[in-house]
């Protein structure tokens, strides 16, 4: 957890649309960035699909088996995580805090707080920020029908999109513009990019948090297993694939033209550890990603976009950095790390 340095539309409907309504304009924006720009092929920089794609309403329900895989870890982990420390971590939240679970998918994670939040009979305004609508109407009516201390809403937009609405005062419309806001990234959102890029994503972050009682708090894997890292993503069932596979699907809808054939490319898992000296990066730490690899030249002439054989994206690359490579991360976003808190036997930590 940690703090800044120095430094509603109506609130009975349930979800905000604080931009989600523009989600198609955005996918596709991310798309001809960091996936049709025909200079990255000649600059040969590293194309990183957009993990965006991969919370399609099909993508969502394959999401949801992969975190009930029997060694897909990572989430129940940071569940117990929150169960075990819950108690300690409602005391240091004040009546009247704005909690905003950015990226809050199916909501199951914060439960656990949220919980201990209605036993200590708290009020506070919980946000599930999200850019699947679906995600959202399921979690925040089934929270709201959980939770009489606990006022619920959904803001639909994507991550730009709700600090901008932060800092041009919609927040401050909808609740006591005083209140001190909790930020929550569960299921390593942030903290979990090379370490310049995890750094910049937590400095925007910092930027909104204006009052020196607004704190931030992440969920984090920091496992130093290969193994057991490889096995999480790599099931045998191949669940993991296939949610990799919806997210390339999903682009050909949002492109509007057929450019991925799944008989075209490769989809596989692999471990990486970059050490000190690539991309910024002041220490090592694991990092599992998805490889796609062309099979053969792939083209697509209406959209411009052609891939010789062999070329490769990487995608939903996750990061595992310890307690040490977060503490760097927080001081060099400006932040300052008070306190963090390990699930027994794990290395899920929320700090
Ligand atoms: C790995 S899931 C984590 C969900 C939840 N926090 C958990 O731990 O179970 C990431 C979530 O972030 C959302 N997401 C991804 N990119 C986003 C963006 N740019 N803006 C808003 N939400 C985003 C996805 O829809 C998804 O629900």
């Amino acid at each position: 957890m940690a703090n800044a340095q120095s430094s509603s539309s109506n609130s009975s409907s349930l979800i905000i649309d604080i931009g989600g309504s523009r989600l198609h304009e955005y996918l596709e924006g991310i798309l001809r960035d960091r996936v049709m720009d025909p200079s990255l092929l000649a600059s040969g920089r590293q194309c990183l699909f957009p993990s965006a794609l991969l919370s399609s309403d099909e993508g969502i329900r394959i999401w949801q088996k992969v975190t009930r895989l029997p060694l897909y870890y990572a989430s129940d982990d940071e569940k117990d995580t929150l169960a075990l420390h819950g108690t300690a971590i409602a005391g240091l939240i004040q009546p009247g805090t704005v909690l905003i679970d950015i990226g809050c998918g199916d909501v199951r994670k914060v439960r656990p707080l949220l919980d201990k939040l209605e036993l200590a009979k708290t009020p506070i305004h919980y946000f599930g920020l999200d850019l699947s609508r679906s995600y959202l109407e399921q979690g925040i009516a089934s929270l709201s029908q959980r939770y009489e201390h606990i006022q619920c809403s959904g803001l639909w937009g994507t991550f730009d999109d709700c600090r901008t609405w932060i800092a041009s005062g919609g927040l401050s419309n909808v609740v006591n513009p005083n209140s001190p806001k909790w930020f929550l990234s569960l299921g390593s959102i942030l903290g979990n990019d090379s370490f310049d890029s995890a750094v910049s994503h937590l400095r925007k972050w910092a930027q909104v948090m204006t009052s020196p009682h607004d704190r931030i708090i992440l969920g984090v894997d920091a496992t130093s297993d290969p193994g057991k890292i490889y096995d999480s993503y790599n099931d045998h069932e191949g669940v993991l694939e296939r949610f990799m596979r919806r997210g390339l699907e999903y682009s050909n809808e949002v492109l509007g033209r057929e450019w991925y054939r799944p008989e075209d490319w490769r989809v596989s898992g692999v471990i990486t550890c970059p050490d000190g000296d690539d991309d910024g990066q002041p220490l090592s730490c694991l990092v599992h990603k998805f490889v796609f690899r062309a099979l053969k030249e792939v083209s697509c002439p209406d959209l411009g976009m052609s891939f010789p054989a062999g070329f490769e994206m990487d995608c939903w690359e996750s990061f595992k950095f310890g307690p040490e490579g977060m503490k760097m991360q927080f001081d060099a976003a400006g932040l300052v790390e008070l306190g963090k808190w390990n699930c027994f036997g794990s290395s899920v930590c929320k700090s």
